[in-house]
């Protein structure tokens, strides 16, 4: 696509605010949707608002996510607008603390221990993991030896968030990882969290308490891995199909091997980048699938369909078979469209970047100039509720995904001519698509599969074992967290079901 160079470049228009530096984080920070939605209505789809003193360049629709997502490493940044939120809680010489080409090279290091192979392996530790939570969890098992027929209830954010570090832990994490959860590894998970939240970002360096809890976490987490490590160099512990164990013996292209210490960031990094949006995901699934009985039995029916044996036991799914069953795939492709976990993704300007008049407002040919020093910022949340695309767009529909029918809501969307990339449950990964929960471009999400066999196993146990229902509505969005959380009250009525 052409980009015209302005001839009178003027800024973006500035969002209104009363109050100089403080601008529009309240507005913001409780409903980022809603704020970026009407200033789109007021400024178009190019605008700048003020956050505590920084300028960020909200850019809007297909061609705004293009701006952000295929940016040139000449022009946005990524390290730039991360690393001091980043850095502190995965370590250092990893992920944003190092030049991109390096972060490019881990990522194909991590994407060579997200096989098949490892994929395969992990599906029936999944089953085995979410089958001893319900037998063992007290909340289930007490329930369930007193009076299988009745109906009781959890908290579905509290327990996704167990089930999903049980299984994130048994699968990529390793044993090792896995066995000493109900040790101090928690408790260390638990305070470098507390280090990952929007204050973090916004002001790196506090002296607060949990600042510090937040250093001694990293500092003793990193020694927990690089412990592990060296005892299976020496020979002293087994693993499995395990992220570890990829990771070692791997080199950079200039022939520099990962370090103890960059592979025990990389997987504290792959720790946090998966823990809550995976259990947020998961958490906002099982609620819509509660508050819809149709749907929760349709998935009970492709289990039962296709993993039943003739004596009413279950069988474990392959990996293949996991990713092609239409209802399950569609709960959660339909749920992340709804609930993408991340609503804003940041990135520093390094060099000024002249906007395209396409990306001005819809009446004016405008051209703007974002200069260096301000933050983008790309939403691919507002896109995937954009009536212009979605038909009923705050609806859960998982149904949409049926191939036919998204067709007809996609090409409405796009201009004639331009290409498509679509098949069956797969929207476009590029940058300009108007579906992006992973992102798009060089940052895009390499966890994308692992999430999917993650959430689906997870769920196809869940669905085997209980029958789930809604007393409330499907919560509002809670944005005051780093991932976009279900508000409370957020409990899920279940039964057991009873052997068929
Ligand atoms: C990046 C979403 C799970 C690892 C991203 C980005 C998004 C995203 C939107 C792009 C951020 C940006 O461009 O600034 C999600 C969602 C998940 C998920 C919705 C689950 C439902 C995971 C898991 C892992 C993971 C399970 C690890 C196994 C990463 C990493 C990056 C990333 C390492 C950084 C890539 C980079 O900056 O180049 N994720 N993620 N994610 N994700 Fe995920």
């Amino acid at each position: 696509r052409q980009v015209l160079l302005p001839r009178d470049p003027k800024l973006p228009p500035e969002v209104f605010h009363l109050i100089p530096v403080f601008g529009s984080a309240a507005s913001y920070g409780n409903d980022p949707i809603g704020f970026f939605e009407s200033s789109r209505r007021k400024y178009g789809d190019c605008f700048t608002f003020v956050l505590l003193g920084r300028k960020m360049t909200v850019c809007m629709g297909p061609r705004g996510s293009n701006l952000v997502l295929g940016g040139k490493l000449s022009q946005v940044s990524a390290e730039e607008a991360y690393t001091h939120l980043t850095t502190p809680v995965f370590g250092e010489g990893v992920v944003y603390d190092c030049p991109n080409h390096m972060l490019m090279e881990q990522k194909r290091f991590v994407k060579f221990g997200l096989s098949q192979e490892n994929f395969e392996a992990y599906v029936g530790m999944i089953d085995e993991e979410v089958t001893n939570f319900l037998n063992k969890d007290t909340r289930f098992a007490t329930f369930q030896e007193n009076d299988p027929s009745k109906w009781d209830s959890f908290h579905a954010f509290r327990t996704l968030s167990e089930i999903t570090i049980l299984t994130a832990s048994r699968t990529l994490q390793g044993k090792e990882v896995r066995s000493s959860l109900d040790k101090t590894f928690s408790q260390r998970y638990l305070d470098l969290d507390g280090g990952f939240t929007p204050i973090n970002f916004m002001f790196p360096n506090l002296p607060l308490p949990s600042y510090r809890r937040r250093d001694r976490a990293q500092k003793a987490m990193s020694d927990f891995y690089v412990d592990i490590l060296r005892k299976r160099q020496a020979g002293k512990s087994e693993h499995d199909h395990d992220m570890m164990a990829s990771l070692m013996g791997q080199s950079y292209k200039d022939g520099t091997p990962l370090s103890e210490r960059d592979i025990a960031h990389i997987l504290i990094a792959l720790l946090m980048a998966g823990q809550h949006t995976s259990s947020a995901t998961s958490s906002w699934m099982l609620l819509h699938v509660a508050e819809n009985p149709d749907v929760g039995e349709a998935l009970y029916q492709e289990q039962v369909e296709k993993f039943r044996n003739a004596d009413g036991s279950w069988r474990t799914m392959t990996y293949d078979e996991l990713r092609k069953l239409p209802v399950l795939d569609s709960v959660i492709r339909e749920t992340l469209r709804l609930h993408p976990p991340i609503h804003s993704i940041i990135r520093k300007v390094i060099s000024d970047i002249p906007v395209p008049p396409t990306l001005s407002a819809p009446s004016e040919d405008k051209t703007y100039l974002i200069p260096k020093g301000h933050f983008v910022m790309a939403s691919p949340a507002v896109s995937q509720v954009d009536p212009l695309i979605w038909a009923e767009p705050l609806k859960w529909n998982p149904a949409r995904w049926a191939e036919s029918a998204a067709q007809t809501h996609y090409s409405t969307y796009y201009e004639a001519g331009e290409k498509v990339d679509f098949g069956f449950g797969v929207v476009s990964k590029g940058t300009e698509s108007p579906y992006q929960p992973f992102g798009a471009g060089r940052h895009r999400c390499i966890g994308e599969q692992f999430a999917y066999l993650q959430i689906g196993a997870i769920l196809a146990t869940l669905v085997r074992n209980i029958e789930m229902k809604l007393t409330h509505p499907v919560p509002e969005h809670n944005y005051h967290t780093m991932i976009t959380l279900p508000k409370d009250p957020c409990d899920i009525a279940y039964r057991r079901r009873t052997k068929a």
